[in-house]
């Protein structure tokens, strides 16, 4: 079911338009497969049906279909799911793709893994979304299966923060990039200022960002076990040096049933 809800700054698909050629150069794509790689090295799922929650351009998704995963896409974007179904048509691979709000989607006992990769969490104004979101995520998954987030945890931010940066692309486009830290270092506010041949245009965002054992505590309050932490893909320890949080939890029970 899909409900009625206020519009946020996610829901606008321009957002995306927009800033997809920064979010998502090639070069994303390219280290994609090496990356899903690592993630079920980390993840070791056991089953082959696996879960893309907010899986924009399908980069994720396509990788774990040439592995020979089953996999269902799901986003609200319309956009970045166009773009998801030409990448996989010319990857030669089928998934499901389903246009929803992370909030409704739940298929109850389905998958063996589930992902959420790229901060693509913590969206919502009212905390306890998030929970609902994790509640349908521990939902969908089977008995025994994996979940991996990956997000700019909390510590990791506070290591670099700085209110304003700057970067230059290879195209000349300039991208200028303005953080506050709000509501008791629970969330921070971003804009993103584009100036592209003379013209300047403003995005803003806001998201929750969640410390390690914050991100720990919620995933356990929805029922997972067995959550651990590392600072990278690579598997090491969420410590000093982490450049990402990632939580990769469990579902409780047996495979087999
Ligand atoms: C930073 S992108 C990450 C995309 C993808 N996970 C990846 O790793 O390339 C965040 C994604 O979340 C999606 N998204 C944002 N809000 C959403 C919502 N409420 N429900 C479903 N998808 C949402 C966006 O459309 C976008 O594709």
């Amino acid at each position: 079911m899909t409900r009625r809800r206020k519009r946020e700054w996610f829901d606008d698909d321009a957002f995306w338009r927009d800033l997809y050629p920064l979010m998502f150069p090639e070069k994303r794509f390219a280290d994609t497969p090496e990356e899903v790689e690592k993630v079920l090295a980390m993840a070791k799922p056991r089953g082959k049906a696996a879960l893309d929650l907010c899986c924009g351009p399908g980069r994720c998704s396509i990788a774990l279909a040439k592995k020979g995963f089953t996999v269902t896409g799901v986003d609200k974007t319309g956009f970045l799911l166009n773009k998801a179904r030409a990448k996989a048509r010319t990857a030669k691979v089928r998934i499901e793709w389903v246009q929803m709000d992370m909030r409704d989607f739940v298929r109850p006992n389905s998958f063996d893994l589930a992902l959420s990769m790229f901060t693509s969490f913590g969206y919502f104004d009212d905390k306890t979304q998030d929970t609902a979101v994790l509640r349908n995520i521990f939902a969908s998954l089977r008995a025994a299966g994996v979940f991996l987030i990956e997000v700019a945890g909390k510590e990791c931010l506070a290591k670099i923060f700085q209110p304003v940066t700057s970067d230059v692309f290879p195209d000349g486009t300039i991208l200028v990039q303005r953080h506050e830290i709000f509501d008791d270092w629970t969330r921070i506010r971003n804009e993103w200022i584009l100036l592209r041949k003379g013209r300047a245009k403003s995005f803003k965002f806001h998201h929750t960002v969640y410390s390690g054992q914050e991100m720990r505590d919620k995933l356990e309050a929805v029922g997972f076990v067995d959550v651990r932490l590392y600072g990278n893909l690579g598997g090491d320890e969420y410590g000093p040096d982490a450049q990402r949080l990632i939580a990769v939890a469990r579902k409780h029970g047996d495979p087999s049933l």
